[in-house]
């Protein structure tokens, strides 16, 4: 039997599946559109996100050359915080999912700061006045939509993450749903409790109606309703956000365990273990992940918006390169970066630095930049972001980080982990598999089902594919990692 892991991300949906070992045997994707309606404004169409996972699997099976009656499992993982709103008796969603990344909410934000809201805010959810979460989302839709507020009140709208929008329209309906992890990223569930806070509700203006269930990461929670999935009942097993599901694929499961997930954004995870960690001012704490049964562990998030996404971007607006695969010999082709630096602020600037306001900027040109010089400039501020995260974590938690576990795309990317292991000054490990986020929702899932025996097993399935070493001198990487602070400082506060 077979385990489909679910990956529904920005930029598309992945899907492996999963046989009795935990190998992968079959494989889809399908790649999901985005839109920018005003600057700093970013959206998906539900529908399509709901479309993508049923092709998706549809795909990995045949690239298998299986059946969908051959599926035991569903495991959902999901690009988190985005937020969607849909009317129970139909399933149509009441507006576009807002991404994520989308700023539309900073000034709601800020007026929440200035009123002195931070403190109970980092105190409850963990998180930070930001628009990134998805309690100011919600509450937008809720306050734009004409009708939205009097037909939340009367019960008749649905609000979700990503996670709770696929379950509840690949069960049929029959299952409103969200794990605590999902839960823990939208500014509306108190930490300490497990539950939603009824404080932050009022705080938000976000009435309770609408909200889904709790529920842990791993565990049956419904069957698919066979005329929404392939024609058949599935028991979905696994739901849980896709940093945590990479956190857990990678083999994090004891205190101080660190892993990077270079996707649309960086998102680095530092296991706590199961204990709460004190309230922190530019680091997310966040639920690492809730197993059935057990206290859920902890972990402490730096949360870096815009990576994969500063790529995209010269590949597809700027039409620097036609592929991702590029940015590397064209970094190489230079023995420096001469000067020119990139700060990917192209949704704002997120941990440590925490400024909705910030913008993308290119500084020190001269007549002798060229395209190399802007390629190597995005693969450098990957590296630097992920830096600020671990020396934040170091000052600011009293964490060190040790030893980093890289994955996603951009873990493929030599030259950047290379260039990672020399800016952080220790040792970048990429494993064989570096589709982490599918494997995690997988494993739990095969976990609530029988089909795994435990941890011990899954951790076993992680093989170091390379380990990077930090090659460059002290010096030459505090001189380069200085000079970015100071490209940093100049990026903040540009759109006013
Ligand atoms: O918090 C946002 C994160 O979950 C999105 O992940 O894979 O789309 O970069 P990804």
């Amino acid at each position: 039997m077979l385990v489909a892991a679910v990956d529904q991300g920005t930029s598309g949906t992945t899907v492996c599946l999963l046989d009795d070992e935990a190998d992968v045997v079959g494989r889809g994707h399908r790649p999901i559109g985005v839109s920018f309606p005003r600057p700093g404004w970013v959206e998906q169409d539900p529908q399509e996100l709901l479309g993508s996972v049923v092709a998706a699997v549809a795909d990995a099976l045949a690239d298998a050359g299986r059946r969908p009656s051959d599926l035991a499992a569903i495991g959902i993982t999901n690009q988190r915080e985005t937020t969607v709103l849909w009317e129970r008796s139909t399933g149509r969603p009441l507006y576009p999912a807002i991404v994520w990344q989308d700023r539309r909410t900073a000034g709601a934000c800020e007026r929440l700061a200035a009123a002195g809201h931070g403190e109970l805010v980092g105190e409850r959810t963990g998180l930070v006045l930001d628009p990134y979460f998805s309690g100011t989302k919600a509450a937008w839709v809720l306050d734009h939509v004409p009708g939205a507020r009097r037909e939340a009140a009367a019960g008749r709208v649905a609000f979700g993450t990503v996670d709770s929008w696929l379950v509840w329209r690949l069960t049929g309906g029959r299952a409103h749903i969200t794990d605590v992890t999902n839960a823990s990223r939208t500014m509306l569930f108190d930490l300490a409790r497990g539950d939603w806070s009824p404080e932050l509700l009022e705080l938000l203006d976000v009435p309770p109606e609408p909200l889904p269930r709790i529920v842990p990461s791993s565990k049956v929670y419904a069957h698919t309703d066979p005329e929404v999935f392939l024609g058949v009942e599935v028991p979905i097993a696994a739901v849980v956000g896709d940093q945590q599901a990479a956190l857990f694929a990678q083999g994090c499961f004891d205190p101080g365990q660190a892993k990077n997930t270079y996707g649309t954004g960086s998102f680095v995870l530092v296991n706590t273990g199961p204990v709460l960690p004190p309230p922190q001012s530019s680091l997310l704490r966040t639920v690492a992940f809730g197993l059935d049964g057990e206290p859920p562990a902890y972990a402490l998030e730096g949360a870096i918006l815009s990576t994969g996404s500063a790529v995209q971007w010269l590949r597809d607006s700027l039409g620097v390169i036609s592929d991702s695969a590029q940015t590397a010999p064209l970094a190489a082709s230079l023995e420096s970066n001469d000067g020119v630096y990139f700060v990917p602020a192209l949704a704002g600037l997120g941990a440590p630095h925490w400024d909705p306001r910030a913008r993308g900027m290119i500084i020190g040109l001269t007549r002798a930049t060229g395209r190399a010089h802007l390629a190597r400039a995005v693969l450098e501020a990957i590296a630097y972001r992920t830096r600020d995260v671990v020396e934040e974590m170091a000052a600011g938690a009293g964490v060190t980080v040790t030893e980093l576990r890289a994955d996603g795309g951009a873990a493929s990317n030599p030259w950047l982990m290379q260039f990672q292991a020399d800016i952080l000054g220790i040792e970048v490990d990429v494993p064989e598999n570096t589709e982490t986020t599918a494997l995690g929702s997988g494993y739990l899932a095969g976990l609530a089902t029988g089909l795994y025996s435990g941890r011990d097993e899954l951790d076993a399935r992680r093989r170091t594919a390379v380990r990077y070493q930090p090659s460059m001198s002290a010096d030459r990487r505090e001189e380069l990692y200085g000079q970015w602070l100071r490209a940093v400082e100049r990026s903040r506060g540009w759109d006013r």
